[in-house]
């Protein structure tokens, strides 16, 4: 991120209008740097050692955005998308301005955990295969899944292409009968990223995953209070968290 920017940048980044808007603010005397009316909307100001305000109040720059959503099913955890709504297309306006993306893959049909950021150093760490970040799912798998599959989990599974899942830590939540049968809710620690790996480790095992939902990533856990389609920002307690666990490799 630039340490100088436009004076219109930072204000329109910080949600207070287009630029156009922003240099007919500006025109009008409402945008001010360290007290001294702007004249200029093209100005290059420096947002951490200068102080601007807009219409009086002061305007705190920053530059990075940390999202928690709870994906619903049926969005693309993609930033666009010619056919399908994508999870950036649940933000409000002013969320969008600098610009997050999702940090790796849900599947359309699964829910949960999605962390969105424009840290882009972040997101490639937590995602680097080197790091093993745990990723913790919650699924409903038709069939009955006990010590056969976790200990299969543990040793790891070869999926369709031959590749052998690293050790995995399967825990089973519950069992119930539902018309097709017999069902399981488990949960289920990896720590890599393969495509729909999951629902492919079930395969291998002869099980069928109903529905599939991330609880946690890392250290950040899904805050259960956000409904399926919501975010908040995380707490600076979060990040931190998350900062300090991306340096560690296993
Ligand atoms: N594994 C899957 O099969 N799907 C996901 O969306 C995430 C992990």
């Amino acid at each position: 991120m630039p340490e100088k920017m436009r004076i219109d940048k930072l204000l329109s980044n910080m949600g207070l209008g287009t630029r156009s808007e922003i240099k007919r603010a500006v025109k009008q005397g409402k945008v001010t740097l360290n007290g001294t009316v702007v004249k200029d909307s093209g100005l290059i100001i420096d947002p951490i050692a200068q102080e601007v305000a807009y219409e009086g109040e002061r305007v705190i720059y920053r530059n990075v955005i940390y999202l928690m959503l709870n994906k619903p099913q049926g969005v693309i955890s993609a930033t666009e998308d010619n056919k399908d709504r994508t999870v950036i297309d649940l933000l409000k306006q002013e969320d969008t301005l600098l610009n997050p993306f999702p940090v790796g893959r849900l599947d359309k049909d699964t829910v949960g955990l999605l962390l969105l950021t424009n840290d882009g150093q972040l997101a490639h760490e937590l995602l680097s295969p080197r790091k093993h970040v745990d990723k913790t799912y919650e699924a409903l798998v038709w069939g009955d899944v006990g010590e056969v599959e976790q200990t299969a989990f543990t040793a790891g599974v070869e999926l369709d292409d031959g590749y052998v899942t690293m050790p995995a830590e399967l825990m089973i939540v519950n069992k119930e009968e539902q018309p097709i049968g017999i069902c399981s809710t488990i949960r289920l620690t990896i720590r890599e990223g393969k495509f729909h790996q999951v629902k492919r480790m079930f395969d291998a095992v002869g099980k069928k995953v109903l529905t599939l939902k991330r609880i946690s990533m890392g250290p950040l856990q899904l805050d259960e209070s956000l409904e399926e389609g919501s975010y908040r920002e995380l707490t600076a307690v979060e990040v931190e968290q998350l900062r300090a666990h991306r340096g560690r490799e296993k």
